[in-house]
């Protein structure tokens, strides 16, 4: 029943029994119909101001010039992107990831574009959760000024997969990588930025941790694990003039999407790393959880839809989110097939 026939039938309340009843209930309904609507829609506004109108932190408040960004993850996708960005910002550069080669070759092309820029690397690899590497780690930034943490290593699933059905070590490793390798990484850094009392903690979130992600429950799991520390994190380290932020993102081209034609709604790091970096304190499109961001515009906008209009419709979300992983699924192990057949043949 819409609105105007819900208050026509409650004025013909039969007010001999209780007289006023009808209007004041017509009223409350008002009321709290108006009140819902209204935050709505300053919710909206706020992400509007937010994606489209006003800037973020500028880098700067988070070290002076020869200040130094670790970046986790750093010789591919996001990560590179992370690193390139705050190079030419004049941030220097510690480069972690797996690989060494492509370490060198970025720390290359850093010194190449920006000759004032000091890089250093640092190749482990998170899955083996080795003291020896942390150890490493730790001896390389112990003498640094650390403005900026970028926890972005992470890793998903190869293709969506019912849980029942994910290899032991794929599950391992995803945890490992994504939750001990990030608090391990923070619990080096952070300590220097409380003497200082400056810095940025900023850890790459997903959609899968913003909802529940069937077929990447795994991923989506240390997503949301991931969300609930930064959060608490972000509480504990204000007080101490550190800024914490989970960034929430749907897709963006990279080997880990799988994706490489860029759309409105699938940037490429190059762009998305410019929203984040450009966006730093601001909430964007997420309303759900203090200290994080949808800072991409389309994953904003989708991150406010999601969290704030279809919330009472979690389960159809839901469903949806698995059929969609379902189809995907699908479409890889009949790819997986396909190519399995080319090489026998
Ligand atoms: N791409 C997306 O659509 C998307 C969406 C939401 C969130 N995210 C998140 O964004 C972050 C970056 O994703 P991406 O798409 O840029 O990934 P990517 O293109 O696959 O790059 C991953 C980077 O992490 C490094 N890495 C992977 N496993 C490692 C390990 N075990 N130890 C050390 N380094 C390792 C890789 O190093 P090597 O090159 O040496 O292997 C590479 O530099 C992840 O946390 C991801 O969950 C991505």
């Amino acid at each position: 029943m819409d609105l105007s026939k819900h208050i026509e039938c409650l004025s013909k309340w039969p007010t001999h029994l209780s007289p006023g009843l009808p209007t004041i209930g017509a009223l409350l309904l008002l009321a709290t119909g108006g009140l819902v609507v209204a935050c709505k829609v300053w919710s909206f506004l706020r992400v509007i101001l937010s994606l489209f109108v006003l800037p973020g932190k500028p880098l700067r408040s988070f070290g002076p010039p020869g200040s130094w960004a670790v970046v986790t993850g750093a010789s591919d996708g996001l990560g590179k992107e992370f690193a390139l960005q705050l190079a030419k910002a004049k941030f220097n550069v510690v480069l972690v990831s797996r690989t060494e080669s492509k370490l060198v070759a970025l720390g290359e092309e850093i010194t190449k574009q920006y000759p004032k820029v000091q890089t250093k690397t640092l190749a482990m690899d998170f899955a083996h959760n080795a003291d020896e590497d942390y150890a490493a780690l730790n001896e390389l930034v112990s003498g640094l000024d650390v403005s900026m943490l970028i926890n972005n290593v992470g890793q998903s699933h190869s293709i969506p997969v019912p849980f029942a059905q994910t290899p032991a070590s794929e599950m391992n490793n995803i945890i490992t990588i994504n939750c001990t390798g990030t608090l391990r990484v923070t619990q080096l850094v952070v300590p220097g930025m409380i003497q200082r009392r400056r810095g940025l903690v900023l850890t790459m979130g997903s959609f899968g941790g913003l909802l529940p992600t069937p077929l990447l429950a795994t991923y989506s799991g240390s997503k949301a694990f991931l969300q609930q520390w930064s959060t608490s994190l972000g509480a504990e380290l204000a007080p101490h003039g550190i800024d914490v932020e989970l960034v929430h993102a749907y897709l963006i081209t990279s080997a880990m999407s799988k994706v490489r034609r860029a759309s409105a709604s699938i940037p490429t790091p190059r762009a998305f790393v410019r929203s984040v970096l450009s966006k730093i304190g601001r909430r964007g499109g997420s309303s759900t959880y203090a200290y994080s961001s949808s800072p991409y515009w389309s994953h904003g906008l989708m991150a406010w839809f999601l969290t704030s209009i279809m919330a009472p419709m979690n389960n159809f979300v839901l469903s949806q989110n698995k059929s969609m992983h379902e189809s995907i699924r699908k479409r890889a192990l009949r790819k997986a097939e396909r190519e399995a057949q080319k090489k026998s043949t």
